[in-house]
């Protein structure tokens, strides 16, 4: 909260936040002087161009719209929130025309609709950035100080290309259970991948997108959760983080060196089946002999073919993650 609340009297100090300019004035009836030019005096809307009644204008006309805009959903989120200062419908807030812009010009009747304010919509006058920066305007500050170097900024995707405001069904990415469906509109190979046989339980609703992955944007490559892939997966495969007493290297290296993060058609969502897995790293000819006792005694007595022949390398080497076992330096144990 905090954060926020300091994010946001920098950015109206700043002046940077042009939509939020006129409210000041409003709130504080200052000269806008303390907005110094950020972007041209021009760019930047007037009091006249904002409806004197705000919300009830623009009721009058926006009532229930039915499929994509519901007036009664947006009531219902913290957006609407009368209390709070930094919201849309708090004191002195500019309401609808906070996010949707300058809205005087729009409610005239008459006048050209669609061109006149900003609809968040893919074929809107406006460009991604400038629908952005509506948003930004209040978000710039906590989980989203990543979004301008992310993948999805470059890609010029949309805050609302995922985020609903007055969807009668609610904002859908920010439930865990129907979040993956959003991502899924635009990431067909990771929809294919999630329903391969072995994959982790996204569909299920057990886990989202954003357990590994920051959507708004990360310095780690894949904009990963976390500083590393591997401590990614240990937030919930604690138990492979080790240490332990023999190490296997490439699992303390990147546990994507044999398993893919998604979903896989081979067991355990390995990238390859054992014996091919581990021979991309291990040469099986030479494979040291068996004691001639025991039970995984080989026919032949320890030739190296026959440990490829006999089919997985883990029937033996079963501690593939590392052994604790005083005598499992050869991960058997
Ligand atoms: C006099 C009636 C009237 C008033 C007042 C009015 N609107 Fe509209 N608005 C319309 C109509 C009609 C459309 C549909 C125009 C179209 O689709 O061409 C529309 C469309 C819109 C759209 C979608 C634009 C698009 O490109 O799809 C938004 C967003 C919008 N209005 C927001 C507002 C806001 C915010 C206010 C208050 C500032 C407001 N309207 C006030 C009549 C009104
Ligand atoms: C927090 C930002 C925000 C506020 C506040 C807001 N809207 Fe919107 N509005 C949006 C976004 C984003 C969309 C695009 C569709 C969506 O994401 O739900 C939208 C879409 C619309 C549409 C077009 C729906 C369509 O599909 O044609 C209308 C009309 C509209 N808003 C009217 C209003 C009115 C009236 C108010 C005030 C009562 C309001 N909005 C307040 C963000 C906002
Ligand atoms: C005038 C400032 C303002 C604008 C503009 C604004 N928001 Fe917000 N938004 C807020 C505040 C305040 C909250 C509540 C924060 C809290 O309580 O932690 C909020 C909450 C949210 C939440 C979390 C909702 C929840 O239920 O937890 C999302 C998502 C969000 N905003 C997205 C957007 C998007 C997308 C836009 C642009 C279409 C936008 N906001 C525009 C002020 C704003
Ligand atoms: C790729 C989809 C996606 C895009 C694009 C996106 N968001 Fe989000 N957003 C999410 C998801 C998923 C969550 C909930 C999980 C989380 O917080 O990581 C979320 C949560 C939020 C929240 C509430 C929690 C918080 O972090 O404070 C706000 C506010 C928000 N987003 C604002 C924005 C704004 C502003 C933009 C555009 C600059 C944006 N989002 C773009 C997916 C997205
Ligand atoms: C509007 C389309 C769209 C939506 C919705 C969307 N993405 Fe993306 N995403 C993209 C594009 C475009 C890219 C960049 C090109 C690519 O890698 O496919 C991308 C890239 C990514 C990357 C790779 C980042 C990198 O640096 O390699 C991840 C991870 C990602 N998205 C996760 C998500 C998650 C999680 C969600 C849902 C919360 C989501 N996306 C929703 C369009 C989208
Ligand atoms: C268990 C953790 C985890 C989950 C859950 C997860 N991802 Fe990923 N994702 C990763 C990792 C790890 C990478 C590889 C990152 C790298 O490039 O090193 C990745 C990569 C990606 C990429 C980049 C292209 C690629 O496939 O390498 C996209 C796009 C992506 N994920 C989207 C998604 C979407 C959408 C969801 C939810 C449906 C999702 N991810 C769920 C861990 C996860
Ligand atoms: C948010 C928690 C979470 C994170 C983060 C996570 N996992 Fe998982 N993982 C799970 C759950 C839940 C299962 C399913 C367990 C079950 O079905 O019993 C699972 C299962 C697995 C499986 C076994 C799949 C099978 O079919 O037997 C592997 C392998 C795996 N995860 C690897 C990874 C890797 C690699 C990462 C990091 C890229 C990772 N996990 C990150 C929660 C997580
Ligand atoms: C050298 C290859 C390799 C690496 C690297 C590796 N794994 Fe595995 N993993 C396997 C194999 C092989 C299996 C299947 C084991 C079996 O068949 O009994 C497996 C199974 C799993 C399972 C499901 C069974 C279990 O033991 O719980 C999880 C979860 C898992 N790995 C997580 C991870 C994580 C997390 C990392 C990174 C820290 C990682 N793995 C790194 C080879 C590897
Ligand atoms: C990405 C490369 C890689 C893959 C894949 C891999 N390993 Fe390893 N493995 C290594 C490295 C590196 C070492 C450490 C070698 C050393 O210390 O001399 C090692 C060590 C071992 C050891 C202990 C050797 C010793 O001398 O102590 C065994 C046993 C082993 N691996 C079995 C496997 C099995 C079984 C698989 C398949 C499930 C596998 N490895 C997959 C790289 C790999
Ligand atoms: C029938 C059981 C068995 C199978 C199957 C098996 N191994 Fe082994 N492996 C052993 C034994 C026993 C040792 C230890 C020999 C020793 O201590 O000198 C060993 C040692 C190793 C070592 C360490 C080499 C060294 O110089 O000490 C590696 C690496 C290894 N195995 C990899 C593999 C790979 C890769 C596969 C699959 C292609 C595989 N093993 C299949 C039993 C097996």
């Amino acid at each position: 909260m905090m954060t926020m609340n300091k994010t946001l009297i920098g950015l109206l100090l700043a002046g940077a936040a042009w939509m939020l300019a006129p409210a000041l004035s409003y709130a504080q009836a200052a000269p806008a002087a303390s907005a110094p030019a950020a972007a041209p005096a021009s760019d930047r809307p007037g009091p006249n161009d904002y409806t004197s009644k705000g919300a009830d204008t623009c009721l009058g006309c926006h009532d229930e719209e039915g499929a994509s805009y519901s007036g009664s959903a947006l009531f219902k989120t913290k957006h609407a929130q009368r209390g709070d200062k930094r919201a849309p419908f708090g004191p002195g807030g500019l309401q609808c025309e906070a996010c949707h812009g300058p809205g005087a010009a729009h409610a005239a009747k008459g006048s050209k609709k669609k061109l006149t304010i900003n609809s968040f919509k893919a074929d809107s006058f406006m460009s991604v950035e400038q629908r952005n920066r509506a948003c930004l305007t209040c978000h710039e500050g906590t989980s989203r100080t990543g979004w301008h170097a992310s993948t999805h900024e470059r890609a010029e995707v949309a805050c609302t290309d995922c985020h609903k405001i007055h969807h009668p069904q609610g904002d859908a990415v920010l439930a865990k259970t129907r979040e993956s469906e959003v991502c899924f509109t635009c990431h067909k190979q990771q929809r294919a991948d999630f329903h391969k046989t072995s994959s982790h339980p996204v569909r299920q609703g057990k886990m989202a997108c954003s357990d590994c992955h920051s959507p708004h944007g990360s310095t780690v490559q894949g904009m990963l959760a976390k500083p590393t892939l591997n401590q990614t997966c240990y937030t919930c495969h604690a138990d492979k983080r080790g240490p332990v007493l023999w190490e296997h290297a490439p699992v303390a290296e990147d546990c994507s060196l044999c398993h893919t993060p998604h979903g896989s058609v081979r067991a355990a969502m390995l990238n390859k089946s054992p014996p091919l897995l581990c021979q991309q790293c291990h040469s099986s000819a030479g494979h040291p002999s068996v004691p001639r006792t025991g039970a995984a005694l080989p026919a032949n007595g320890g030739t190296g073919a026959i440990f490829v022949i006999a089919g997985s390398c883990t029937n033996c080497h079963t501690q593939v993650h590392g052994s604790n076992h005083p005598s499992g330096a050869k991960l058997m144990r």
